[in-house]
């Protein structure tokens, strides 16, 4: 049997560089056979169709089929793996709100669908921005049917950023690094913490504090350099590319799945998932944690000493999610 894997915004950068990868089995794996459907609004449809013709023309033995539409219904039809990736950009003048109003209009409509059409086992991923409060958008709207815990949001690009950067500074492969958190929002108030995380083994503490002579002055570069480098990344790249990050959020956006599907095998990774009170974080926001999963979902990792600092850049984010939370709950939408 063949899964199904929804694409929204399939016709955008995101979609292109993520459809063909998951066809070719980077996702779910080289024995999965997949059903692809690319979910657009009607201005998107001509792209994804052109995406479309061109998965046809690689002949990946493992896509069974493809269909492309504009109707949520179709495209959450039978889906079992979402991919939210649509979503309505901040434009000229908008403020936040206005941006949380224009998203609640279109992650309701799709949680709607995803109850009312996906299989009984769908997860979803939502990638589009601003993605954990989207991502409780969609989780409200799909309740009761859908339980809240199928839903998550990507804050796997954050952490492998803050993985690449560690392994850039200490000088060592990037697959050598584990322990990485990233806690909060999907934003610049996120806070990526590298106080459990180790480096071929050694805690990564102790190998900053041997470059900069010292653990106060490692304490100052991850204040001053590390933390903001890796918060504002999306920043950056729109700064330095010319648009936000594309291929980097679409490897992150399948990693994401590979790895809440096969498996964590021991590691850590870190997920945006619906909050149960760990850490203190109010019931039901949608934040980033450090997770594992077994397969059958991501689960956070408990018991972490938080020292006064860490608590309290955590806090402003989670206060940010609260107050993304309270602003959707004015419209009404959750
Ligand atoms: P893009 O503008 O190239 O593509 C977005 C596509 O979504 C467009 O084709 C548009 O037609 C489509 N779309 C809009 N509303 C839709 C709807 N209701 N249903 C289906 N499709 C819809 O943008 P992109 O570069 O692909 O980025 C997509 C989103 O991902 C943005 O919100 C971006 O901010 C976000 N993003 C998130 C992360 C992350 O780490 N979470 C990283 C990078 C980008
Ligand atoms: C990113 O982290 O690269 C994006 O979320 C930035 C953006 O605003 O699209």
């Amino acid at each position: 049997m063949a899964t199904t894997v929804t694409v929204t915004g399939a016709g955008g950068q995101i979609g292109y560089a993520l459809l063909f990868r998951i066809a070719s089995g980077a996702m779910l794996g080289p024995d999965e056979p997949l059903r692809l459907r690319l979910l657009e609004i009607p201005q998107g449809m001509r792209a994804a169709e052109g995406a479309a013709l061109e998965l046809q023309d690689c002949a990946f033995p493992l896509l069974a089929d493809i269909e492309v539409t504009d109707d949520p219904r179709v495209g959450f039809d039978g889906c079992q793996v979402g991919m939210l990736v649509g979503a309505r950009p901040r434009g000229p003048g908008m403020e936040r709100a206005d941006l949380l109003a224009a998203n609640a209009g279109i992650f309701g409509p799709q949680g709607a669908a995803i109850a009312a059409s996906a299989a009984s086992d769908v997860r979803v991923v939502v990638v589009g921005n601003p993605a954990n409060t989207n991502a409780l958008i969609a989780a409200a709207s799909a309740a009761p049917d859908v339980p809240a815990d199928r839903f998550t949001a990507l804050t796997r690009l954050d952490h492998d950023r803050a993985i690449g950067q560690l392994a850039a500074t200490l000088e060592v492969g990037a697959g050598e690094i584990d322990g990485v958190a990233i806690w909060g929002n999907h934003s610049a108030t996120q806070f990526p913490d590298v106080s459990h995380a180790t480096a071929a083994g050694r805690p990564v503490l102790a190998l900053l504090a041997e470059r900069h002579s010292g653990a106060e002055a490692a304490e100052r570069w991850l204040d001053d350099e590390f933390v903001p480098r890796v918060a504002r990344r999306g920043a950056e790249i729109i700064e330095v590319r010319g648009s936000s990050s594309v291929a980097s959020a679409a490897n992150a956006a399948i990693a994401h799945v590979r790895d809440e599907r096969a498996g964590t095998t021991g590691r850590w990774v870190s997920a945006a998932v619906v909050s149960h009170g760990e850490y203190g974080v109010p019931d039901g926001i949608v934040c980033s944690y450090p997770v594992t999963s077994d397969g059958s979902g991501y689960r956070v990792v408990e018991g972490l000493d938080l020292d006064a600092r860490a608590r309290a850049r955590f806090d402003a984010s989670v206060a940010e999610l609260v107050a993304e939370r309270e602003a959707v709950q004015r419209l009404g939408v959750v």
